[in-house]
């Protein structure tokens, strides 16, 4: 995960246990019993719950997403802010590779690109133009696309928006989203 992203996730994550908020708490002088520690934490999941199925002032909705997967969620951010009762143990679920590939492309590459529309060709990358997912399959390779995630645009632009890199989508997942997009293309 992106450093500054995580960094802005810390607070409301650590609002999710019981232990780090009552500990917050305390620091600031004003703790509070287990009872109501629970009760907070309770709440502050069930806001991240509904902002992730209603999307919040500037993010997106995350609909695709099924219990099963935010409770996965949930249980990263939370070992991830260290939180106690996660016992640094995030649960695990196995996914068919295609459903892998659908929370990358949606979850990642659909900030970007516009799910359906033409491809654009180099001149129009060159200008920062932005090619369409419906159009990888048939323009690109899966190499290229792996290469393109893990390295960013290596293309002499002319203005415009320049591909960043991801270097930590692994070359499975890359690989994953174009096997997503051959196996359910968005239209065009
Ligand atoms: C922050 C915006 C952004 C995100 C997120 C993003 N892209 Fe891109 N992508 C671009 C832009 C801009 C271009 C065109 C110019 C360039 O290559 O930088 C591009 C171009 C591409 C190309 C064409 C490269 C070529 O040289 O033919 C591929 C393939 C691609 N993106 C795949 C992906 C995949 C897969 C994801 C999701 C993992 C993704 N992109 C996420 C902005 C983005």
């Amino acid at each position: 995960m992106a450093e500054n992203s995580s960094n802005s996730l810390i607070g409301p994550f650590q609002g999710t246990s019981p232990a780090l908020l009552e500990k917050r708490m305390k620091k600031l002088g004003r703790p509070i019993g287990a009872k109501l520690a629970r009760g907070l934490a309770g709440q502050a999941e069930q806001n991240i719950r509904q902002r992730l199925q209603n999307g919040g002032k500037k993010m997106p909705p995350f609909r695709h997403l099924d219990g099963k997967e935010v409770n996965a969620l949930l249980s990263y951010l939370k070992a991830h802010v260290g939180a106690p009762e996660s016992q640094g143990k995030p649960v695990l679920v196995m996914q068919s590779v295609s459903r892998v590939g659908e929370h990358l492309v949606k979850g990642t590459c659909q900030i970007c690109h516009d799910a359906t529309g033409p491809g654009v060709g180099r001149m129009g990358m060159m200008r920062g133009i932005i090619p369409s997912l419906a159009s990888f399959p048939w323009e690109q390779s899966m190499q290229s696309i792996v290469w393109q995630v893990e390295l960013g645009s290596r293309m002499m632009m002319m203005g415009g928006q320049r591909m960043p890199a991801y270097p930590y989508i692994t070359a499975e997942e890359s690989a994953a989203a174009y096997l997503y997009l051959l196996q359910y293309p968005p239209y065009y």
